[in-house]
């Protein structure tokens, strides 16, 4: 009795058959390590796994990956930088595939890092028998159980998302909204966000972060070609478990004029490590701006309750509309007066803007003041605070596939007409 229905271990050939049909691939410079690597293999597809001798070099040489690849294995052993390799291969082959590393290093930060950058397993030599199959059963079962390859990597799969946050004037709490979205949302994701501050000169991201301003974001934009996985995981830096930020601190007398596509470029190569990267948008810079939007997915815009603030963030949604059609465009107010005192109302800044407010900010000095203090995103210092109650419901729409373009832009006149009848409203009072 017992026997009849104590549980057995799967073995990888039965749940081969169940599965059917596996594409399997490996590159393995280790003669003993292929001989082991082919049984399971050869054991799981039904002898139709492709085992070849090489490495993660050889694999990071292919281009054309069969698209129905489930599961590869890669020898690590003779890679200067296993870690830089391994999240290019990651984001060459198909986004469901399975990937375990194998090498001669047996250490757990090692390990860390390969899980980071999405593969599944890392195995040190020498491997025992078997070994290959049941790691390889344990990620497709994690996989089919919706985990995903690593936690997270549905998200992976997923196309990269850029929220560029810009305030319409100086001071109306852009900074403030997009570190406390990158916070929210990397909470709610259970995956890492990247900030970062394109304000290479005056930006206050770090500081209101307290985390140190780093030279390399400028170096980046100026070569882009040095951008690769492990700088990327040198320069970020955590601020908590989901929340990573990168910003500089140029002298002043510095100047610096962006390459064409440098801030996308340098977009492209974060992407690799981050899904979701939240950028502060500066003002000052139109060259960095706009290479900023073209290159984002959303767009948030932060205006306050006054007429030049509503002018500008008019202007931006125009500009947004032109340089970035295909991106969403949300809009928040914020400021540090509050709604009710404020000159221009919720109303006005819909009508002028032909279109919805998204989240209303709400002014909360002492909220503000507690994020400043402690160095903390504001949904950390104050998260029962006005400010994250108003942004929760827009960060948990997020995340939504990207759609095309619901921004548009508001119709010339309208600012015209607006400040005619607010000039006229003041008048009678
Ligand atoms: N909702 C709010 N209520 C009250 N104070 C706020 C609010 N949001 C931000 N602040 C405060 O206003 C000041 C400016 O905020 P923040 O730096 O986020 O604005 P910004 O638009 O990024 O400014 P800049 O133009 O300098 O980049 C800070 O002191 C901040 O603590
Ligand atoms: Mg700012």
């Amino acid at each position: 009795m017992a026997s009849a229905t104590a549980p057995t271990q799967r073995q990888p050939a039965a749940a081969a058959e169940e599965r059917q049909a596996i594409a399997a691939m490996a590159f393995i410079a280790d003669s003993v390590a292929q001989g082991r690597v082919s049984a399971d293999l050869f054991n799981m597809t039904l002898g139709k796994a492709n085992v070849r001798e090489g490495s993660v070099a050889t694999a990071l040489a292919i281009n054309d990956w069969p698209r129905d690849l489930d599961l590869l294995v890669v020898d690590l052993a003779d890679a200067a930088d296993p870690v830089a390799d391994a999240a290019a291969l990651k984001t060459a082959v198909p986004g469901n595939c399975v990937v375990i590393g194998i090498g001669q290093i047996n250490d757990v930060a090692l390990y860390r890092d390969l899980m980071a950058v999405g593969f599944s397993d890392y195995l040190a030599l020498p491997l025992a028998e078997g070994v290959v199959g049941r790691a390889a059963e344990r990620a497709f079962e994690m996989r089919e159980r919706g985990g995903g390859v690593t936690a997270g990597a549905a998200a992976k799969d997923a196309a990269p998302r850029t929220l560029a946050v810009i305030g319409s004037r100086g001071g109306v709490g852009a900074t403030t909204v997009a570190i406390a979205v990158a916070g929210l949302l990397g909470n709610r994701l259970k995956e890492e966000v990247l900030l970062i501050d394109f304000d290479l000169h005056y930006g206050s991201l770090m500081l209101a972060l307290d985390l140190e301003a780093i030279d390399a974001l400028r170096e980046a934009l100026d070569q882009p070609d040095r951008i690769d996985a492990l700088f990327i995981r040198q320069v970020a830096q955590r601020k908590t478990e989901y929340l990573y930020a990168i910003g500089a601190e140029e002298a002043p007398t510095g100047g610096f004029q962006a390459r064409p596509h440098a801030a996308s470029d340098f977009l492209r190569s974060v992407h690799r490590r981050f899904r979701w990267v939240v950028v502060d948008v500066p003002r000052g810079d139109p060259v960095i701006q706009r290479q900023v939007i073209e290159a984002s997915t959303d767009v948030l815009l932060v205006t306050d309750l006054s007429l030049p603030g509503v002018r500008d963030a008019m202007r931006l949604q125009q500009l947004v509309h032109d340089v970035a059609p295909g991106a969403r465009l949300h809009l928040a107010t914020s400021g540090m007066v509050e709604a009710r005192r404020s000159a221009v109302k919720v109303a006005d800044v819909e009508r002028t803007l032909s279109r919805k407010v998204d989240c209303q900010i709400p002014a909360d000095l002492p909220a503000a003041l507690a994020a400043v203090n402690l160095g903390k995103p504001v949904s950390e210092a104050a998260p029962n605070s006005g400010i994250v109650k108003s942004l929760k419901p827009f960060v948990s729409t997020l995340d939504e596939p990207a759609a095309l373009a619901s921004s548009s832009a508001g119709p010339a006149g309208a600012l015209l007409r607006f400040a005619r009848s607010f000039k006229g409203r003041k008048a009678k009072k």
